[in-house]
């Protein structure tokens, strides 16, 4: 996953759509090898947070932010979105490509609402995999995010495209 570059080109842009802060404390959803917690980092985030579930992903992104964590800037775990083992409050959360492996993802996103701190936002990110996907795919894909967004509650939605093979969307929301 690390070694395609289009999935670090995704990582990017989704971090600089969430345009994070110093003091920001943030959250990310499957970080998988670690791409988007790296950049997080890099772009000044005062903590990063991140949960997977997998041990495997766990050791890959944690060996990619060695540093940042000896910095007590960066803290990983290996759980589930459905048991978060960080409380919050988090003024951005991120989920790149992870969505749609969550268990019951309507209830995931009406917890993580509230562990938004106010004028938190959110971004879940979808470039679909599936063999043959093009921008419609992506397009059905940002438009069930966004579905699933309005019914946890989130008012403020914003979709963004990123020209990759297939697209990337990404759905912000506050
Ligand atoms: C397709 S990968 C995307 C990884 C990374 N975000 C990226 O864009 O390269 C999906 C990731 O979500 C993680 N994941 C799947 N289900 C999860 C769950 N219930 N809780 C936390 N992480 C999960 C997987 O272990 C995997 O690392």
């Amino acid at each position: 996953m690390a070694h395609r570059p289009s999935n670090r080109q995704r990582s990017r842009w989704a971090v600089s759509l969430l345009e994070v802060r110093p003091g920001d404390e943030v959250l990310e959803i499957g970080f998988g090898p670690g791409l988007a917690i790296a950049e997080l980092a890099r772009a000044g985030a005062g903590h990063v947070y991140g949960i997977d579930h997998s041990g495997v992903m766990l050791r890959h992104a944690a060996k990619r932010n060695a540093a940042a964590i000896r910095a007590r800037r960066v803290t990983l775990a290996e759980a589930s979105v459905d048991r978060l083992p960080f409380d919050g409050p988090f003024t951005a959360v991120l989920a790149v490509n992870s969505l749609g492996f969550w268990p019951e993802p309507a209830q995931r996103l009406t917890e993580l609402r509230r562990r938004l701190a106010p004028g938190g936002r959110l971004a879940v990110v979808s470039q679909p995999r599936c063999p043959g996907a093009t921008a419609a795919t992506t397009r059905d894909a940002a438009r069930k995010i966004e579905d699933l967004l309005r019914g946890a509650g989130f008012t403020e939605l914003r979709t963004e495209t990123f020209p990759l093979d297939p697209p990337v969307a990404c759905v912000l929301a506050s």
